[in-house]
């Protein structure tokens, strides 16, 4: 018997917030579009990935950019002092706080994946522009993942989702070159993310005698997570259980399946199924370390990905067509023709060049013009809903279907 996912409904905490944010927003209106507008960033969630960001827009600042990191947020004291010291930014323990503060025009939302789409939704509702960290939600708020690209919409704010290899040009190029036909009918593509070594075990441990209390807000942590007794693991290591996150498919598919999708011009798939488990590292960790996803498109395409987080070997991404064959590597986009097909048989190849920095200007520079950026809601959307299609085919060891009039992801 097929089942319709059940959405859970909204906190009224959740919707205080809202509600507050709302009222912020009329306070707070659109930028204007000078060049020289210096644009003040919150960053909110100052781990790995937060650095990481923190340090790209330093860079961006000394070359010139009119950009400030003027607010940074972490519910981890420590890891917030870091961020604070390196910025000279004001710190805030809540992502409620920072979007009251003036200063911040646009945020960076790097937390864990089940927060992403509700500070989000707080941010645009407050008026501010945003770069969200890949994944745009957690597997299971498929309702929320829809919910954020109707706010993003109706608030009329710039939203960049962390896929930066969006970066390159190459994608819109093949793009247009497999609308025009380059590669006749598109009939099945395949990609895949491998390497070598768990990231969930492999996150840092700060500190091994840590606990929850003013220095380390548990509850702003867990979210609308179940309410389970606090772990270190669990607190630093988020990556390795269902409840924070997705595994490879949420977590490192966005970055190759995205330019897929954005390539073939497809939206929501009819049909996924998906294989995989825990197949190497057992101990603590609950998501997979190896997951395959194959989808059905009403295009009349399939696309097939895979992983293994045991073993580096990659298999190439290509895109497979009715009269010729795109193939890919680090640095370029290859079109062959089918042998039967008559065409030149050499096609100038595309070439990729990906760049975090470029990632980061296409972004300041679409808060300034209001202009569309690489990596906007309207694409990760579906994405994001495919790859929560994807996990719920795991659990359940069943096909998960997409329910178009209803928008629903029916099992
Ligand atoms: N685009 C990429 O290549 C890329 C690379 C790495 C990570 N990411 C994404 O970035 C996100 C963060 O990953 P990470 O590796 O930096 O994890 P992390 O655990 O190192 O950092 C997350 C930080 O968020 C903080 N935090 C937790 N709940 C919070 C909340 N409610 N408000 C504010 N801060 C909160 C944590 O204390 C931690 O410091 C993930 O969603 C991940 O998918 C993207």
């Amino acid at each position: 018997m097929s089942r319709t996912l059940k959405i859970p409904a909204v906190s009224r905490r959740r919707f205080l917030a809202g509600v507050g944010a709302a009222a912020a927003l009329s306070a707070n209106p659109p930028r204007s579009s000078s060049a020289n507008d210096r644009i003040g960033i919150g960053v909110i969630g100052c781990g790995g990935r937060g650095g990481s960001h923190i340090h790209y827009l330093k860079q961006l600042k000394e070359e010139g950019e009119a950009v400030e990191i003027t607010a940074v947020c972490d519910v981890y004291r420590s890891r917030l002092q870091k961020a604070e010291s390196e910025t000279g930014a004001k710190g805030y323990m809540l992502h409620q706080e920072l979007l009251q503060d003036p200063h911040v025009d646009a945020v960076l939302i790097a937390s864990p994946d089940h927060w992403h789409g509700y500070q989000l939704l707080d941010a645009v509702q407050a008026g501010k522009d945003a770069y969200i960290e890949k994944p745009l939600t957690h597997w299971r708020q498929v309702e929320l993942t829809r919910r954020m690209t109707d706010a993003v919409r109706e608030a009329k704010r710039i939203v960049q989702v962390g896929v930066q290899c969006m970066s390159s040009n190459a994608w819109r190029q093949a793009a247009r070159l497999i609308q025009e036909g380059a590669i006749g009918k598109p009939l099945q593509a395949q990609a895949g993310y491998f390497r070598n070594g768990d990231w969930g075990e492999r996150m840092p441990i700060d500190d091994p005698d840590a606990a929850p209390g003013d220095d380390l807000l548990w509850e702003a942590f867990l979210g609308d997570c179940p309410k389970r007794a606090f772990s270190v693991s669990r607190f630093f290591q988020w990556r390795m259980y269902w409840d924070y996150a997705g595994g490879p498919s949420t977590d490192l598919f966005p970055h190759t399946f995205t330019p897929l999708v954005r390539m073939l011009g497809v939206t929501y798939p009819e049909a996924v199924a998906a294989s995989g488990g825990r197949f190497l590292y057992n101990h603590e960790r609950e998501v997979p370390d190896a997951f395959n996803m194959m989808m059905d498109y009403p295009e009349g395409v399939s696309i097939v990905l895979t992983c293994t987080l045991g073993n580096d070997y990659g298999v190439p991404m290509v895109i497979r067509g009715s009269e010729g064959t795109m193939t890919f590597n680090e640095d370029n986009i290859f079109i062959t023709p089918q042998p039967n097909v008559d065409r030149p048989q050499k096609v100038d190849p595309i070439q990729r060049k990906e760049s975090q920095l470029d990632f980061w200007r296409n972004f300041l520079a679409c808060c300034r013009s209001r202009e569309e950026p690489w990596a906007p809601m309207t694409l990760a959307q579906p994405v994001q809903t495919t790859l929560q299609m994807g996990v719920m085919a795991l659990r359940e060891r069943k096909v998960a279907r997409f329910n178009r009039k209803q928008s629903k992801i029916v099992l």
